[in-house]
């Protein structure tokens, strides 16, 4: 008998044992009893950390849309499968059962197969939080097609980069977006986008707005009619474990986006095992994540991980803040929420608008609260233990990456005692370790190092489409035989992990991933920008927010700094997205630059923190000069 719910302390323990004593045969079981294969596996795993080649059930055939979708209409068939709550209060809520769910899975995928997609194209889906955005990823998931999901707030200039690096031949969109009180063109932005996409053969539009916008002739369609006349027939396609499920991209330190490959054996085996036991599901709960499908996030726990597990999800398209700050628990109310997931800052927004918006709710229904997407500060985790849990339910502070798939240092609420800004222990089979600079594990209790995994595990990305170079360079190249996560962390005296934040340059801004070179980059197309650097610094809503460092061409520069900043700000908004728009610009004559010329971010960092007594060594610099003066000239 497999341990496919974990109920206790020491059942954790006994069954973490077992799955770091023999991995293979604990995943075997899992995988055994709990999904449905068209064909057993050859090889539980085979792996080589050196060329960073992974593979989880090796030759098993199955569809994962069988397993989130078609197994469940016997037993679940009038079950709701996706709750949608719309943008709008008024709007009533729709309720999409399993049967319902199928019915529209099967069509949107005849639909894809008369546009000409075939198992292994990849189709784009640019689409904001409506019932569609899960339908068309399933869809493609039926017919083996790859989906790569861009988050509908991202710019026309990113879209385009996705859709030429992952090749993709078709763009699912909508014609609009709602936002609380305000839309979102994002049919014209796709437009935008496609200008100089080769490989684009068609974009499919859902009506969302009624808002009448251009369709371009033998490339944009209405997707309904075509819903309309379609069969809801379609088998699903006998999928290989190892195939691509989808790409995903994430921000790296240098460079572009990498499109993170996820497969679908392991994946769907990883995503439906944590999220039955971080949110201890059962039948009748009705779960709700509030992160968007466009993130990993939405991905692991919105659609695939409840779905095989025969949950009912929430999809909500809205925001927050609309009507007001009381939305959130207004839905948790109405719905009778029993899990609730959400990010450090829509906690922390929240906590700033007072308790008022929460006392009026009643929030009986919450059993679990979790976190996710960077560290929680203390203060807000008491915030949330007390006025949304009210002492009573327990917060799983969740770690992981778009890379690892899914939950790897969590909490197993009702088991594990929760320690605020401690996402506690290793989850079944994550074998974390924690390394000094210079290569070496550090053993034992009360150390702080570098965050890593050092055995794989079944939902983690296999490569970064077409880099696998990168992927290997990226991620299993710092520690031997290791996965290196870019995180630090520290493991205190009883075992428990705490999340230190990144040490590489990534940010976290609001649970969003940003890289600084793309940043960077738009900033520097700017005709009167020389060089720019960003760092984070700490902010009370966001996390962190960003910093930029710019230099001008011409020192004497007479043009309003405010205009400047503004520019700046538009650009980078046209490039990447609203989300990267930078906080503080400060405009300097020079970067502190080592001897090798490259930028000390560590020293900007400090300043930005208002840490400049902490500042450390600064004569080896090229310029050490230069970071006086940005010290003077800080507002
Ligand atoms: C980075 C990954 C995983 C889904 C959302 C983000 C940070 C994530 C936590 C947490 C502290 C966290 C890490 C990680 N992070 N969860 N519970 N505590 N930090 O996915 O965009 O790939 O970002 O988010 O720094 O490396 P992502």
């Amino acid at each position: 008998m497999s341990n496919y719910h974990i109920k206790q302390f020491e059942e954790y323990f006994q069954v973490y044992r077992k799955s770091v004593r023999n991995p293979e045969q604990f995943w075997e079981e899992i995988a055994e009893e709990h999904f449905t294969w068209k064909k057993r596996w050859s090889n539980v795993l085979s792996y080589d950390f050196k060329k960073a080649e992974f593979k989880w059930f090796e030759d098993a055939k199955l569809n994962i849309t069988e397993n989130c979708i078609d197994r469940h209409l016997h037993t679940r068939g009038d079950k709701t499968a996706l709750l949608f709550e719309p943008n709008n209060p008024n709007d009533e809520a729709e309720h999409i059962t399993y049967k319902q769910l199928h019915e529209r899975v099967c069509k949107f995928a005849n639909v894809l197969k008369d546009k000409g997609i075939k198992k292994g194209d990849v189709v784009c889906i640019y689409l904001p939080m409506i019932p569609e955005l899960a339908i068309s990823v399933l869809a493609c998931a039926r017919i083996g097609a790859i989906h790569s999901v861009i988050f509908a707030g991202f710019s026309s200039t990113a879209v385009s980069s996705r859709v030429n690096d992952c090749n993709a031949k078709m763009v699912i969109t909508s014609d609009g977006s709602y936002r609380g009180s305000k839309t979102i063109d994002l049919k014209g932005i796709v437009d935008e986008a496609l200008n100089d996409t080769p490989g684009i053969e068609s974009v499919l539009v859902v009506n969302r707005i009624n808002s009448g916008v251009y369709m371009k002739e033998d490339r944009d369609v209405w997707i309904q009619p075509l819903l309309d006349d379609a069969s809801a027939v379609c088998n699903a396609e006998i999928m290989d474990a190892e195939d691509p499920l989808f790409i995903l991209y994430t921000s790296g330190s240098t460079g572009k986006p990498k499109g993170m490959v996820h497969t679908i054996g392991g994946y769907m085996v990883y995503t439906a095992y944590t999220f039955k036991n971080v949110f201890q599901y059962r039948e009748d709960d009705i779960y709700w994540c509030t992160a968007d499908i466009g993130w990993i996030t939405g991905h692991s726990y919105i659609v695939y991980g409840p779905l095989a597990n025969g949950a009912t999800s929430v999809m909500f398209e809205g925001v927050p803040s609309y009507p007001d700050y009381g939305r959130f628990w207004d839905i948790v109310e109405k719905h009778k929420i029993s899990q609730f997931y959400t990010a450090p800052t829509a906690i922390r927004a929240l906590a700033k608008q007072g308790a008022e918006f929460v006392e009026k709710y009643d929030l009986s229904s919450l059993k679990v609260l979790g976190s996710v997407g960077e560290p929680i500060n203390e203060e807000a985790w008491h915030w949330y233990d007390e006025n949304v849990g009210k002492k009573k339910s327990p917060i799983v502070d969740t770690w992981w990456q778009t890379e690892t798939g899914g939950i790897m240092i969590t909490p197993i609420p009702f088991s594990t005692p929760t320690k605020p800004t401690y996402a506690t222990l290793p989850f079944i089979g994550v074998q974390p370790a924690l390394m000094d600079e210079s290569g070496k594990e550090l053993k034992g209790n009360q150390v702080e190092g570098r965050l890593c995994i050092k055995f794989p595990w079944p939902s983690m990305a296999r490569t970064i489409w077409g880099n696998h170079q990168r992927y290997k360079d990226t991620y299993f190249s710092a520690y031997d035989n290791m996965y290196f996560t870019g995180d630090g962390a520290l493991r205190d005296e009883v075992g428990y992990y705490r999340i230190t934040g990144r040490v590489d340059d990534v940010i976290i801004v609001s649970g969003h991933n940003l890289g600084t070179a793309p940043i960077e980059d738009a900033i520097n197309e700017h005709p009167a920008v020389s060089e720019s650097a960003i760092v984070g610094f700490p902010h009370d809503v966001k996390g962190n927010a960003l910093y930029g460092y710019v230099t001008l061409k011409d020192v004497g520069e007479s043009r309003n700094h405010d205009n400047l900043r503004m520019e700046i700000n538009q650009l980078i908004t046209d490039r990447i997205g609203p989300i990267a728009k930078l906080d503080k610009i400060q405009f300097t004559e020079a970067l502190p630059k080592t001897r090798s010329g490259k930028i000390m971010r560590r020293i900007l960092r400090k300043i930005a923190a208002n840490e400049v007594d902490q500042l450390g060594d600064t004569s080896t610099l090229l310029n050490p000069e230069v970071v006086q003066s940005i010290i003077d000239n800080v507002k």
